[in-house]
């Protein structure tokens, strides 16, 4: 994870370096750092607050310089302290910002040392710093290509020099990197959302990529160090899309954005049909006879749920796993297979090599489901279907996931079709029903207020279980990812029927079980496994569609959802779960969007 943003300018880069570090910091914000070249020197602030703390130590030290690289940080080796918080500095002459891991940085460490280098800091990056000033030929540029290849595992750098003003280096393998290319002035981050305002000339480096970005020029060399020109992308701004606007929080903002979400993502989606994800979907799709959905955490769940729509629907054997178990167990192929990724920020490590993986075993036919159109995911993979639930900025996942499983409702649909297993009728049926959606989920915004009540009682509570049957236990797995994360409350979830296998046994009067009951085929076997429950003493806080003819008494609370939805009830069903996580942190006064420890985009394993 981590962020790294960093300038060449003709102008003071602190102000540029702020705003991409806070448009970063969903990458990480364990700590923060800054550091300039100034009068052949380097300085730096670093702060183990947040970057508006940041900003205020820089505004009274009034420290400026026109060349600069900035870094905000996911603590892996070292714990949050300052003096891990990058940039970190050799013998005053090499500042550099990492994101990644270095393998061997032990062996490499061990070297230094016996070079006569010192090390302040428990990091990986120092290593490379230090490597970087032990190499330094007085040409930064051709120093870096030379250093890197000292280094194992995944990173990207950006590094300056003192005795070369004006000049940044930066490189990338396995960690992404973009340059940004301004007039007289050119950038480097983690992604191009840290400089949007500033220009939308973007260049996504490759892997391998090392470049070499000075005032008027921005030169690339590739993995073996050839001169490589790469494509400018014009990218369009986000700067708008990321303000607060009138909510308290980006994660209330992004619940409430979901109606608009799910519209913008079924847009142009006029009739069903394969070549909604790519022009070749239609004879992928005829020739595969499996789905295998590779993907980790609230995105997995979207996949968990797919697979009861892929396989009732599609008619088609769907496996779903977690990417970090797939890429490192020994499966059986299937070429035949499609490889299904699903991924918010198409940037997750694990998810990346997983579906790398799949294709050395010869499974080639591979489509995203992912929210960033010009992601190393799509990129990697041959279709893809780009969700427009527009930038996620709460740490926990709400938007994304509902518009991860209208796209993977959308795939199911093209599946079908294209094994003529979807009738003229069914499909305008699924089409009216999708269409809805908005509409539907503004019926259930609706009920905050009832919400906001439960969330009192909740936030008094360490334990929570959460139950839900078929399509609804990956939404009760969501429901309980939710709670934990923002609210530190531990949570679990299992499918209803599972209960009496186990988990019946932490059920007294003080542990709240939160039911997800939607009035379809399992709406009497649900009723049993409630009564369960009630019989020890446990609270159920039932989110019951409104036929479900589930009333409230004593121990049982009851929040009717409007309408029963059919296949599509999970979309409506995540809703009230996310605003309970919501209320219930507002209510314990934890950090909602930037919740301790995790990162928005885990680019690392
Ligand atoms: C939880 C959450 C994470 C992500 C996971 C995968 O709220 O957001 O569990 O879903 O890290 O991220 P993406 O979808 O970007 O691959």
């Amino acid at each position: 994870m981590c962020g790294i943003v960093g300038a060449v300018a003709q102008n003071n880069v602190i102000p540029i370096l702020i705003e991409g570090l806070k448009r970063l910091e969903y990458r990480g914000y364990d700590s923060c750092g800054i550091a300039v070249h100034l009068d052949r020197k380097l300085q730096r602030s670093r702060s183990t607050s947040r970057v508006a703390d940041l900003e205020k130590q820089l505004a009274t030290s009034g420290l400026t310089g026109f060349t600069g690289i900035a870094h905000t940080r996911w603590a892996t080796h070292g714990a949050p302290v300052t003096h891990n918080a990058h940039p970190h500095f050799s013998r005053d002459r090499i500042a550099l910002v990492h994101n990644g891991i270095i393998e061997n940085h032990d062996d490499l460490r061990a070297e230094l040392q016996a070079l006569g280098y010192v090390f302040e800091s428990q990091t990986d990056t120092e290593v490379i710093a230090h490597l970087v000033d032990h190499m330094y030929t007085g040409d930064l540029f051709e120093t870096v290509q030379q250093a890197i290849k000292r280094l194992t595992g995944a990173y990207a750098i950006a590094v300056f020099s003192a005795d070369e003003p004006h000049r940044v280096v930066a490189a990338r393998q396995g960690s992404p990197l973009i340059v940004g290319l301004g007039d007289g002035q050119n950038f480097v981050a983690s992604d191009a959302m840290a400089i949007a305002g500033t220009t939308d000339q973007i260049i996504y480096l490759e892997e391998g990529d090392v470049v070499d970005l000075q005032l008027q020029r921005v030169w690339i060399v590739d993995v073996n160090g050839r001169s490589v020109e790469r494509e400018v992308k014009t990218v369009q701004a986000y700067s708008s899309a990321v303000e607060l606007g009138p909510y308290q929080h980006y994660m209330q903002k992004e619940i409430f954005e979901q109606p608009r979400a799910i519209a913008d993502t079924l847009e142009g989606v006029v009739n069903i049909m394969p070549e909604l994800f790519g022009d070749k979907a239609f004879s992928v799709f005829q020739q595969i006879d499996s789905v295998l959905i590779l993907a980790c955490g609230t995105s997995y769940y979207a996949g968990l749920t797919a697979k009861y729509w892929l396989e009732s629907v599609a008619k088609i054997p769907a496996n779903v796993e977690i990417a970090s178990e797939y890429r490192y167990r020994d499966s059986v192929p299937n070429p035949n297979t499609l490889v299904v990724t699903i991924t918010q920020s198409g940037e997750t490590a694990d998810t990346l090599a997983a579906v790398k993986h799949a294709r050395s075993l010869g499974m080639l036919h591979t489509l995203t489901i992912c929210n960033a159109a010009t992601s190393a995911m799509v990129r990697e993979c041959a279709l893809a279907y780009i969700t427009r639930a527009g930038v996620e900025v709460g740490v926990a996942s709400t938007k994304a996931f509902t518009t991860q499983l209208v796209g993977l409702f959308l795939l199911t649909l093209a599946i079908a079709q294209s094994k003529n297993r979807l009738s003229e009728e069914q499909e305008q049926a699924h089409l009216k029903a999708l269409r809805h959606l908005p509409a539907a989920l503004q019926s259930v915004l609706a009920l905050e207020p009832h919400i906001v009540a439960w969330a009192e009682a909740f936030a008094r509570k360490e334990n929570a279980l959460f139950l839900g049957r078929g399509m609804h236990y990956p939404i009760a797995l969501e429901g309980a990812l939710k709670l934990k994360e923002i609210t530190y409350i531990h949570a679990e979830a299992y499918a209803a029927g599972e209960l009496k296998h186990g988990p019946l046994a932490l059920v007294t009067e003080e542990m709240p079980v939160v039911t997800i009951a939607p009035n379809d085929t399992l709406i009497e076997k649900l009723k049993s496994n409630m009564q369960e429950v009630r019989a020890r003493g446990g609270q159920l806080y039932v989110f019951a569609d409104a036929d479900s003819h589930i009333s409230p008494s004593e121990g049982v609370h009851v929040i009717r959802l409007p309408e029963n939805y059919g296949l599509l009830s999970p979309i409506l069903h995540v809703v009230p779960l996310q605003l309970l996580a919501y209320h219930t942190a507002l209510a314990r006064g934890t950090d909602v969007d930037k919740p301790r420890n995790l990162a928005k985009s885990v680019t690392v394993e």
